[in-house]
């Protein structure tokens, strides 16, 4: 049994996704398991560099979780040959000029989504990625979790017959921060700094449309800033210029129509904060971050609409439970494996920074299409 090590410089880690998903919940996860062990005996072995900004967290960090290596001094980390992966969970604002410089480095990249602020940007990371001959990959984990992962195979079934509409409804109340703390970074709610829901999520639901029911060919959006002030992390007031909500409806390849409403000022009336249904000619099916519920054709009732009677019991329990049978690992995770087995074995990967330039380009024409208030084209880009 032979070990391979890699060690992976991750920058962001003091941030919500960096710490508690990357590096705890993966990067550490893998460790703590003996590592990643291959079919051959082979063991991956990951060893983070923790990289960032400020010399205490990263310290602290780094003795909380027994780590020894931590860095203020991103050039340096890059121009270490030992170090064979850069990670970026940076704020949005601030991954394109990093994930160049580790290009330029020779690093294999892995990053958080959206790959850049713009569509040229995140273009121009997948052509100099390509060009520098480095495996690189993008987090696209919504596709790992157990709720998705049902829905796939439901889909690869055969389940829906002919898919007719995709309705997902995200979202949750994200305080304002001044009676109660935000749950949230301040950024987001700040247009000047990358934030806003159509950047966040629309990179989303680009991938799980795409890979679950192809490709978006249209989208027409409407974002809204419902909530203008907000409070942030220091309790001072600021101009929340960014939009909290966004309205969309999305054409896929096919005829399937999605609709996809993203709020950060709404108030849970669900099972789950993300849920999307899905009807077809055979069925439906409803499907969260962990559970997914389906209704056969042959077993979907009559309603009948009649206004002067009350509902006849619970629509809900007409549906039926998708078994896991199977043990799911934490989404994050999953994708943290096969990154690395395509990094080190080569294994085939279709998450790259090409794929994720789609979702940057699906936020950018949702925003134009809401700024101009139109239905607009997505042009397919290139491989
Ligand atoms: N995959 C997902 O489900 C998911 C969910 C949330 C966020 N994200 C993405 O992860 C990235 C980080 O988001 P987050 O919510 O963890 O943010 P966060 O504010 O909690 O963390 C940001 C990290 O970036 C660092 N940073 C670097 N330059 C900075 C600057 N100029 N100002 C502030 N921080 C700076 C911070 O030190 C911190 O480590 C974003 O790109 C976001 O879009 C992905």
């Amino acid at each position: 049994m032979t070990d391979t090590t890699v060690r992976i410089a991750m920058n962001g880690v003091t941030g919500r996704m960096g710490h508690r998903q990357h590096l705890v919940r993966s990067v550490l996860a893998l460790r703590a398991q003996g590592g990643l062990e291959l079919a051959d005996g082979t063991v991956i072995r990951p060893e983070p560099v923790l990289v960032g900004r400020s010399p205490h967290k990263l310290r602290a960090l780094a003795e909380r979780h027994g780590l020894e290596e931590w860095s203020c001094d991103l050039d340096t980390v890059l121009a270490d040959n030992s170090i064979d992966i850069y990670f970026d969970a940076q704020i949005t604002a601030a991954r394109e000029d990093t994930v160049k410089k580790a290009i330029a480095a020779g690093k294999h990249l892995y990053v958080e989504k959206p790959t850049a602020s713009g569509l040229s940007g995140a273009l121009e990371l997948a052509r100099l990625a390509q060009e520098a001959g480095v495996k690189n990959g993008v987090v696209q984990d919504k596709l790992f979790l157990p709720g998705l992962r049902k829905l796939r195979r439901l889909v690869e079934g055969g389940f829906f017959g002919r898919v007719l509409s995709v309705r997902g409804e995200f979202g949750y109340w994200v305080f304002e921060g001044d009676r109660q703390p935000a749950q949230r970074p301040s950024w987001n709610y700040r247009a000047e700094d990358g934030g806003g829901i159509a950047a966040d999520m629309f990179p989303h639901w680009e991938y799980v449309l795409h890979e679950l029911f192809g490709p978006v060919r249209t989208v027409q959006a409407h974002l809204a800033r419902h909530i203008p002030r907000r409070w942030d992390e220091s309790g001072s007031p600021y101009d929340a210029t960014a939009d909290d909500a966004a309205y969309g409806i999305f054409e896929l390849a096919g005829g399937i129509v999605a609709q996809i409403n993203s709020s950060w000022a709404v108030r849970v009336h669900r099972d789950e904060l993300v849920e999307f249904q899905v009807d077809g000619t055979e069925g439906s099916a409803v499907a969260g971050l962990h559970g997914c519920r389906v209704q056969h054709r042959a077993t979907t009732p009559g309603p009948v609409w009649n206004p002067d009677l009350p509902p006849p019991g619970s629509f809900r329990e007409q549906w039926q439970e998708v078994p896991d049978n199977a043990e799911f690992d934490n989404g994050f995770k999953a994708q943290w494996e096969l990154f690395l087995r395509h990094v080190v074995r080569d294994e085939p990967w279709r998450w790259d920074l090409a794929a994720g330039a789609r979702g940057v380009q699906l936020a950018e024409l949702g925003r134009r299409s809401s700024a101009e208030g139109r239905r607009l084209d997505v042009p397919e880009l290139p491989r």
